[in-house]
């Protein structure tokens, strides 16, 4: 049941081509043959090529920040899920909360992005998480749970389990405020068990559960800590080849 930890960078709409490159150099002679942990980077669309040459022959793997279920078509602005592998891309953020309150994704659509990148030979990372009214209105357990079962609905049982799953409360995102080890932990744990239920024990055994909201080098080894966190998804702090390096080597 020993799973990997897995630790992504989303670098978000930070980092032009340039600067992306510099960056993915730098992580590259720092974390390039660290292998106790999963490292990927999730660059802009424009940059990735660039970090894919960068990062090519070290552990560090490429990943995106979002992508479209449809393999190909009318859809202006898009990006496919073919165009993303034909760069090296494996990994794509899904329902990141920053896209559902600015862009309007919803469940079903996360669910059906999810599935276009299983059927890709893609991993997805699922983004959950509660909004901080939900929080102080006793809601966060009824919130994750529909979220989870929204985006999962009806995926299949041997790729669910290779996903990874992004807990990230709302309001520990970008304010410099980390949900405790112990409310990180509760959580993951109701994840757990909303997968099991869904799917079964052996499938919420080997799904990652990363957390994400403020993480950085100084908090990453207590939150790792907990049974149930297997990783952790960051923003400001990836956005650093030193401070990303430090949340890596947490150990
Ligand atoms: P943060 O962002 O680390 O800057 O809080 C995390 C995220 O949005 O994935």
């Amino acid at each position: 049941m020993a799973r990997k930890p897995i630790i992504a960078g989303n670098w978000k709409m930070y980092k032009t081509q340039s600067e992306a490159a510099d960056l993915a150099n730098g992580l590259a002679s720092a974390v390039g043959t660290y292998d106790k942990v999963d490292v990927v980077v999730c660059p802009t669309y424009t940059s990735l090529e660039v970090v894919a040459q960068a990062i090519k022959g070290t552990n560090i793997k490429l990943g995106a920040q979002n992508c479209h279920f449809e393999a190909e078509g009318a859809f202006t602005g898009e990006i496919s899920l073919a165009m993303l592998k034909e760069i090296g891309v494996e990994f794509v953020i899904v329902g990141h909360s920053e896209r559902r309150q600015y862009f309007g994704e919803t469940d079903a659509a996360i669910n059906k992005k999810a599935a276009a990148i299983y059927k890709a030979g893609l991993t997805p990372i699922i983004c959950v998480g509660e909004r901080l009214e939900e929080r102080e209105g006793g809601k966060t357990s009824d919130v994750v749970t529909q979220q989870v079962k929204g985006c999962l609905a009806d995926l299949p049982a041997d790729k669910v389990a290779a996903s990874v799953i992004a807990y990230e409360p709302v309001w520990a995102i970008g304010t410099g405020k980390t949900a405790s080890k112990e409310q990180a932990q509760e959580v993951h744990a109701l994840i757990r068990k909303v997968v099991a239920e869904m799917f079964s024990q052996q499938v919420a055994d080997a799904v990652r559960i990363q957390y994400g909201g403020s993480v950085k080098a100084e908090n990453a080894r207590e939150l790792m800590a907990q049974s149930d966190v297997d990783g952790a998804l960051v923003g400001g702090a990836a956005l650093k080849a030193d401070s990303f390096a430090g949340i890596i080597k947490y150990e």
